[in-house]
Formats: structure tokens, sequence, C-alpha cells
């Protein structure tokens, strides 16, 4: 998987260091090359951005420091990028959309900064759009890096157990469940029994039937938007009896 960067703080991209995305980076899984607009600046001040026409507010991101530095990216592209916006005017980021950015292979991701970038770089060189959630940053960066994040793990053998990947939180559309490790008891609470068993049907049904209590309780957006089965639904079912809803 391969990122490419524009950003007027690449600095910021360094933290991609630790961790999962650090293990993608070292193993050559996932690389990240970052250009900086300022670098393709043709004045002596190294002008990045200006006043917007019309007035108003804020500045915005000069059109060809932009152009120039996307044009360095797509060149060294090991195959046609998709480029990517991140603003809070994009579709929302999420789990599906991660999946959807591993099958692209190259993408160029421009993080602006002020008050937003040329109109006419986003009809030119822009090819999708994309907000990680209805709040404002002060810059791109944190939002490519976030994209970064989600979409190295699953890139194979990022993570060192794959099975890992597919029982995460909504990779399923649900909600993890419950986890626990040792002590069997830690201040008067116990473990519940059933992964003590050693069963792993039994294991797999609690599993299964705590994701779908959860996301009943924390996210029932999530669960509006799938379709359960029989099983599933009487699992759900019996997870509202047991808890008393
Ligand atoms: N840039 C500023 N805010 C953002 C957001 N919420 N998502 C993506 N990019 C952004």
């Amino acid at each position: 998987m391969w990122f490419g960067i524009i950003a007027l703080f690449p600095e910021l991209f360094d933290s991609l260091a630790c961790g999962v995305t650090g293990r993608g980076l070292k193993k050559g899984l996932v690389t990240v090359e970052t250009w900086n607009p300022r670098s393709f600046t043709l004045d002596k001040h190294r002008t990045v951005d200006d006043k917007p026409y019309g007035g108003g507010p804020g500045m915005v991101m000069m059109a060809q420091p932009l152009a120039e530095a996307l044009e360095a990216a797509r060149k060294a592209a090991p195959q046609r990028p998709t480029v990517v916006y991140l603003s809070p005017q994009g579709k929302r980021f999420d789990q599906k959309a991660a999946e959807g950015f591993l099958e692209k292979k190259a993408v160029i991701l421009l993080a602006g900064r002020y008050e937003g970038i040329d109109e006419r770089i986003l009809e030119a060189d822009i090819d999708e759009e994309w907000s990680i959630g209805d709040y404002v940053l002060s810059g791109g960066e944190l939002a490519a890096m976030v994209v970064i994040d989600a979409v190295s793990r699953l890139v194979p053998g990022v993570v060192k157990e794959e099975d890992s990947v597919s029982q995460d939180s909504l990779s399923s559309g649900l909600l993890k469940y419950p986890q626990y490790t040792r002590p069997e008891e830690y201040k008067n609470k116990k473990v519940p029994d059933v992964l003590l068993s050693g069963n792993h049907r039994v294991i797999e049904d609690w599993r299964l039937k705590q994701s779908l209590g959860k996301t009943w309780l924390k996210r029932p957006d999530l669960l509006k938007k799938m379709q359960l089965n029989k099983y599933q639904q009487q699992l759900l079912q019996e997870f509202k009896d047991e808890n008393e809803f």
C-alpha cells in the first residue's frame, strides 16, 4: 500500500513510525512519502496561501504550489493513484471506506490547512473528498493519519495475527464483544464462566450475542443498517431477556 502525502507539516507523519503502522512501514508493506507544497512555491517568501477573492475571513491555499506538489507525487506513485482531499465537506470515512482504500493500492492524500484549498484544484485534481467526522480540525494531516492507520492495519501481514483484524470492532458491522485477561477475579469481579469453559462453539456464540447486545445498546444506528438473520435475532433477544431490557 502506497500513500503519497501533500502537507504543509509533513513532520507530523513521523509518528506513524510507532506501533502497528510502524511495523507496516518497517516491513515495507506500507510506504508513506511526503511532499510539502512550500517546496514548490515561486516567491522568496515561499507563500502557500492568500486572501479569498470576494473577501471573508481566513486564507486559502493557492493552486500552483498544490498542483505542482500533486504532480510530483503522481510521478512517484507506483501505479495510477487515487487523489483524495481530506476535509469536513467530504464523505464520512468509516471501516467500509478503509476497506475500499485498501483495494486502491496507491493513494495521494492532500491535507489542507487554513480555510481550504482553491476550488480549481478540487475540480481538476481531486478524485474523492473524505471527512473523518463532523468537526473541524486545524489541518488535514491528522485526518490523513487516521486514514493511513485504519487502512494499514488491513494490509495483510501488518497486524501480527490476521484473525484479530477480521474480529475487529466494526469489521462485521457490529461492536466488539467484551474481553478479559488475567486474573480470573479482580476486585470481586469474575471473568464470565463461559470464557473459561474451553468450549469454542459456546464461546463464539456468547461473543456474537454480546456483540449484538452491545451494538443494540450503544450504536443502534449500526444495527439498523444490518439485516440480522434468524439466529442473530434470537441471540439478540436472549441478550435483552438476560439483561432485563
Ligand atoms: N480537515 C479539517 N477537518 C477535517 C475533518 N473533520 N475530516 C477530514 N479533514 C479535515
